[in-house]
């Protein structure tokens, strides 16, 4: 069985969306758009004209930034969008699955709950550093398994999976299984990215994002990457016209030499003061645990956690709080900001220790 019949018959069988032609010349009466724009005779966007139905030029310098085929190449809005179409695609409401690892990003769950697809979860272990187990995911997985999301780096526990491990999930689970991995940091690390190998599994499926690494979050932009047939799946499944006019010129020149550069110098600023607060947090008594991260962003646990993110709160800095969520108790998580606004969160959590946290006693 191919990726493409691991999809829904109901989606296999869709056409793919096509428009008429939209070339700026032709006098254009098929698309029941307006003849002008009223805002102003010289709107140089044309907004009164529907965008392409995919963005072709964002397409390929995406592709570019990411170093693979156009034709392997999905743009959506943000990789949120990419895992909602995925599960869209793959999981019959009602009867099949999908598998997570958590703690780990909440949006696989909960856009297998509006399908209503089963999420299997398959913990990540704290005491083992929350390392992938192979073959626990796989001893998981059901003949109704479509998709197994393997985050990497993790979200919220920063580490990385291999790509063993990850070829090893691709491999067993061949013609049954799409396994996805959802690179939305790796730019923050330095491992290479799997995007590189889905010639070697047809059911390898890589997110990525300008969400993070290129400061585009507003935007809205992501990429699926995978085998051709998978993504001519998804492509029946994205709305069309998805994309934008203003965002598509907009991401293209962020994306020009300017803006790689500074999203380049960005990331290393961000890596820098990543392992400034890795460093700091070690001398600081009300921290008990950190986790190293390849992210931008660092999870700890704390000996009070409500005391001290309403101390932070309270001071105007916001982190990421855990309940009781397995895996996490007690822990929070922290994004790597400006190093203005990371001296202000290690002053505060100082000033909890100085203030607030009883001196030990004797
Ligand atoms: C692991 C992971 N994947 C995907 C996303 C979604 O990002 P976006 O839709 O902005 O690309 C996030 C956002 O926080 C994330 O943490």
């Amino acid at each position: 069985m191919t990726a493409n019949q691991i999809a829904r018959k109901s989606v296999q069988s869709l056409r793919t969306l096509m428009t008429g032609a939209q070339d700026q010349s032709s006098i254009r009466l098929n698309a029941n758009e307006a003849p002008d724009s009223h805002r102003s005779p010289d709107d140089s966007l044309g907004l009164n004209r529907y965008p392409e139905i995919r963005p072709s030029g964002l397409r390929a310098k995406l592709a570019e930034l990411y170093d693979v085929s156009s034709d392997n190449l999905l743009v959506t809005r943000g990789s949120s969008e990419g895992i909602d179409i995925l599960i869209r695609a793959f999981c019959r409401p009602g009867q099949d699955s999908l598998i997570t690892l958590p703690p780990t990003f909440e949006l696989y769950g909960y856009f297998g709950q509006i399908q209503d697809a089963e999420t299997i979860s398959v913990p990540l272990s704290p005491a083992a550093d929350f390392a992938l187990n192979a073959n626990a995911v796989l001893d998981a997985c059901t003949d109704e398994t479509k998709l197994i999301f393997i985050c990497s780096p993790n979200n919220p526990t920063g580490n990385i999976a291999t790509y063993r491990d990850i070829a090893n999930i691709a491999t067993a689970r061949e013609g049954q299984s799409i396994v996805v991995v959802d690179e939305a940091y790796i730019e923050f690390s330095q491992q290479n990215s799997l995007a590189a190998n889905i010639d070697a599994h047809e059911n390898l499926v890589v997110l990525r994002t300008l969400s993070k690494a290129y400061a585009l979050a507003g935007a809205r932009c992501g990429a699926v990457i995978a085998d051709e047939t998978v993504i001519d799946i998804l492509a029946k499944v994205l709305p069309p016209f998805s994309f934008s006019t203003p965002a598509v010129t907009y991401v293209l020149q962020a994306l020009g030499e300017v803006g790689l550069a500074a999203a380049e110098a960005g990331i290393a600023r961000i890596v820098a003061e990543r392992e400034r607060l890795l460093h700091a947090l070690d001398n600081i008594r009300c921290v008990e645990r950190i986790w190293p991260s390849h992210g931008n962003f660092i999870l700890f646990q704390l000996a009070d956690q409500p005391a001290v993110l309403a101390h932070l709160k309270s001071r105007g800095i916001l982190v990421l709080g855990y309940g009781d969520q397995p895996g996490l108790k007690n822990c929070a998580r922290i994004t790597i900001g400006s190093p203005s606004e990371n001296d202000a969160f290690l002053a505060t959590l100082k000033d909890f220790e100085t203030s607030v946290m009883k001196k030990p006693s004797g």
